[in-house]
């Protein structure tokens, strides 16, 4: 126990945790936009699948305090290591390098928080019904929370729409470095690999910006309507 958490403390060690948790939450960003792509089969398939999330509580709440746990580690570990890195500067760091990689951390600093406040906004939003009262959860004819009006009713609002499209900027720019590092953190980086891995990360940021933005534009064009 004490050596796995002086492993966490040490700076390799909070890398691959940071790594490890990242991806953790990748997985679910991922998952999460292909069963919100239901919405193009329609209300009954849409709802019938959050209705079967729903049904199975006690896994409901182990994953939403699994993600509790991978987004609090997550920022934690980024947190300190941002700190780590400017106690270290190092003087004789080759400018060019040096230049490149606090652009890189800066990048993902920023895109960090921009996301963390979109899921803030996310969750006060869909999930709490706190920003759109009536937003609330209703039912639909067969009787299951109705997730598609839900949607809709969201996606109709301009202002929604704007937030929503600038939430998945940072989640693309954040997508599109750490996907990448992550893989070579965690010793991945095998020569043979490696342009896998460089290509993995905007491949992923965009498959899933666009997944988003596709949900968002269709509802906001009309294409799909309640
Ligand atoms: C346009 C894109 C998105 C749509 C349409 C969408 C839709 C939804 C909806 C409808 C809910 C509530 C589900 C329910 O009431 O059963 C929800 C919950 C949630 N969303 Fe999203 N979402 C989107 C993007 C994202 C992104 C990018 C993230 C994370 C980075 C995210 C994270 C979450 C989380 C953590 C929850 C709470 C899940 C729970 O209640 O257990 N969503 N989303």
């Amino acid at each position: 126990m004490t050596r796995l958490s002086n492993h966490v403390r040490s700076s390799v060690g909070g890398k691959v945790v940071m790594a490890l948790s990242g991806l953790g939450l990748v997985f679910y960003v991922v998952i999460h936009m292909l069963g919100n792509l239901q919405i193009f089969e329609g209300a009954p398939t849409l709802n019938g699948y959050a209705a079967f999330l729903r049904d199975m509580p006690i896994l409901l709440w182990i994953v939403r305090a699994g993600l509790l746990s991978l987004v609090v580690l997550h920022i934690v570990l980024a947190i300190r290591l941002t700190v780590r890195n400017r106690r270290a500067r190092p003087v004789a760091y080759a400018a060019r390098k040096y230049r490149q990689a606090s652009f890189a951390s800066r990048t993902m600093a920023v895109s960090g928080l921009l996301l963390a406040l979109f899921i803030l906004f996310h969750l006060l939003h869909l999930t709490a019904g706190v920003i759109d009262p009536l937003a609330i959860d209703r039912l639909d004819v067969e009787g299951h929370r109705d997730v598609y009006g839900k949607i809709v009713r969201a996606f109709q609002n301009p202002f929604i729409v704007v937030l929503y499209v600038v939430g998945q900027v940072g989640l693309g720019l954040h997508l599109n470095h750490a996907v990448t590092s992550s893989l070579q953190t965690l010793g991945l980086e095998y020569a043979a690999f490696n342009h896998l891995f460089k290509a993995a990360g905007p491949t992923v940021a965009l498959l899933v910006v666009l997944g988003n933005i596709v949900i968002v534009l269709a509802v906001f064009l009309g294409i799909v309507h309640g």
